[in-house]
């Protein structure tokens, strides 16, 4: 069907995946134009921060408290009734399973009371496809998910249509960057207090390893760099705010480092396969998206390759529902709404958007940050 003259689509997403319970409703006009009429993100940061990650028994009963209030409040700042939908997406995968239940039977529920379809979205899909929301970029481009749970280069070719080019064989980054800041005493969630650490501090004193810089495979590996960090920081303990400042600037600069070498092994790869693509894009999302540093060494090295870089805006980069009203959208816009079954789907902890890549630790799973 064609976008231009098809009538409005509008449909709520609900996402429970990890830690933040949230709810949205997002529109796609008949002009092709897509409107995010609500977006409402209750985050449990607090509920965690004294056992420094996320605590999936505490997720769930959190998620079961808060998500009718959220929901309604999704549809109430829409203005939207269910009536006025065209279908409910919740995430079913992949993440932690208590949640993901709270969710997808919330939007089992809604869906049978106002007879809507109901579609089961994969959580990384979301992730994947917001950059047409927030930039309308089109297929194919270069994806680098960098979350707490994961850390990914993905080609999006479509709509359910993705090739995972690399991904961690251990850690994800944020995960990362989250034991790093509990080994140097910093709060969770580490990311953010590590980058606001690291300003003060002088990248030079340490070097730690660049792990898998110059492999010929576009993946990841964290684990090494976080026993750097930990004999680093227990060779001269008791640290001083300078020491936790100069840790954090060296780890954060041998992860821009890493990053960059991985990624610009996946810009050439891209350019390969795509010679006619002119304007080609590098979308960025996850929550270590925010993080400014990486971020200016992603910007020059699309730069310098001659790709655009694409980050959404900060609050579509870390977990939300926009994204799984979004995907949902796209899915009925693509015709893959032939989901008959979405009312037995069961939740997926582990559902990798790339079904022919083999399983690797840590990669297509959403567990407990800490
Ligand atoms: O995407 P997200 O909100 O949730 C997941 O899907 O995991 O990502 C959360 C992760 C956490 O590990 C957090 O420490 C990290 O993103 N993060 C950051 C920054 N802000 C959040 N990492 C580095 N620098 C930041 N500024
Ligand atoms: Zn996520």
């Amino acid at each position: 069907m064609s976008q231009e003259t098809h009538r409005e689509i509008r449909v709520l997403g609900i996402e429970t995946s990890c830690d933040e319970t949230a709810a949205s409703v997002v529109a796609l006009g008949g002009d092709g134009r897509a409107r995010i009429l609500s977006n409402i993100v209750l985050s449990q940061v607090a509920e965690h921060a004294a056992f420094g990650g996320v605590v999936p028994e505490i997720a769930a009963r959190a998620h079961v408290e808060a998500l009718d209030g959220i929901v309604a409040a999704a549809l109430a700042d829409a203005g939207t009734e269910l009536s006025d939908l065209d279908a409910i997406a919740a995430t079913a995968g992949p993440g932690l399973v208590g949640g993901l239940i709270v969710g997808l039977m919330t939007g089992k529920a809604l869906a049978a009371a106002s007879a809507k379809p109901l579609l089961a979205i994969n959580h990384l899909e979301g992730h994947a496809l917001t950059a047409r929301l927030t930039d309308g970029i089109s297929f194919p481009y270069l994806l680098l998910l960098m979350s707490g749970g994961h850390t990914q280069i993905v080609l999006v070719r479509g709509v359910g249509d993705h090739q995972r080019w690399g991904t961690t064989i251990d850690d994800a980054l944020g995960e990362a960057f989250d034991k790093t800041a509990k080994l140097l005493g910093l709060p969770h969630p580490g990311g953010p207090n590590v980058e606001k650490a690291a300003l003060s501090g002088d990248p030079s004193r340490f070097r730690f390893p660049r792990p898998l810089k110059g492999e010929a495979r576009p993946d990841f590996s964290f684990s090494g760099l976080k026993t750097a960090v930990r004999q680093a920081a227990t060779s001269i303990a008791p640290l001083t705010e300078q020491d936790v400042a100069d840790i954090s600037a060296a780890f954060q600069e041998a992860v821009a480092d890493t990053l960059t070498d991985r990624t610009a092994l996946a810009l050439r790869r891209f350019r390969e396969a795509f010679p006619d693509i002119t304007d080609p894009a590098l979308v960025v999302a996850g929550g270590v998206a925010a993080n400014r540093a990486i971020r200016q060494a992603l910007e020059s090295l699309a730069g310098a390759n001659g790709f655009r870089l694409v980050a959404p805006p900060l609050p579509l980069c870390t977990d939300n529902a926009a994204m799984i009203a979004w995907a949902g959208i796209e899915r009925l816009r693509a015709g893959l709404d032939g989901q008959e079954d979405a009312m037995r789907f069961a939740p997926r902890s582990r559902w990798p958007l790339d079904s022919a890549s083999t399983p690797v630790v840590g990669s297509g799973r959403r567990g407990a940050k800490a």
